[in-house]
């Protein structure tokens, strides 16, 4: 699908929803309180180089056609995060964090819209690069399972977000055209991607963070999940 620009008069009227995950209902940085009981004044620098490793090899392997599932890739990530900050992290250590991974806490408001979309009769659901095994885990200890369908992974296509490919998920198993969903990211950069590709999008900027000079922007922007009623 040709990439388009977003469009502040285009009508919006959003029937399902769909969220990404890592960092947008599961908090990534919460494995930092972990991280800095190893590694004492470097948990957050550990925990934020990593997920900004996870994210470079994500669209490295995928640019060069050489997927890996996310979850062995985010283990990579944590290797090589760790010695370049030049912290002595050993299997066991490594065993930690990635079990930390698997277990990330969900955002407090999560439940509340998940369940008001419900309630509302909207369909919510997940697109995601994390890998189906790892994407189930994290939703139910999240307790948020019955609240989710259809649980989408780019595992389907070996190439992950941002490229259309993956986003091409959405539409197929909602069976509604991208601008009648609704695509939620905490990630700026996934919210553009998924406005290229477009979806109607909210960037949910929880970190009060500058917007990405991409020459297109997501169609709203917000400060928490609750954002998302707004639309319906
Ligand atoms: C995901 C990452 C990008 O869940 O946060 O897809």
């Amino acid at each position: 699908m040709a990439p388009h620009p977003a469009s502040a008069d285009r009508p919006i009227a959003p029937k399902a929803v769909l969220f990404d995950v890592y960092g947008t209902l599961l908090d990534v940085y919460s494995v930092a309180l972990r991280a800095e009981q190893m590694f004492p004044g470097a948990g957050e620098r550990l925990a934020r180089t990593w997920r900004d490793r996870q994210i470079e090899y994500s669209r490295l392997v995928s640019m060069s056609g050489r997927y890996r599932p996310f979850w062995q890739l985010t283990r990579d990530a944590l290797q090589v995060s760790a010695a370049a900050l030049r912290l002595p992290l050993d299997d066991a250590g490594a065993d930690s964090l990635m079990n930390e991974y698997r277990h990330l806490s969900a955002f407090p408001e999560n439940r509340g819209v998940l369940q008001a979309l419900a309630d509302r009769g909207i369909r919510a659901g997940i697109l995601s690069n994390g890998d189906p095994e790892m994407l189930a885990v994290a939703i139910r200890s999240a307790g948020l399972t019955e609240l989710i369908d259809p649980v989408l992974s780019v595992h389907a296509t070996r190439r992950y977000k941002t490229d259309p490919a993956a986003y091409a998920l959405g539409p197929v198993a909602l069976g509604l055209p991208a601008s009648e969903i609704l695509f939620v990211s905490s990630n700026c950069w996934d919210a553009i991607g998924a406005t290229w590709y477009g979806f109607t999008t909210l960037w949910v900027n929880r970190a009060d963070a500058p917007m990405e000079q991409l020459g297109t922007e997501p169609t709203r922007v917000g400060h928490s999940l609750r954002d998302v009623l707004e639309f319906f």
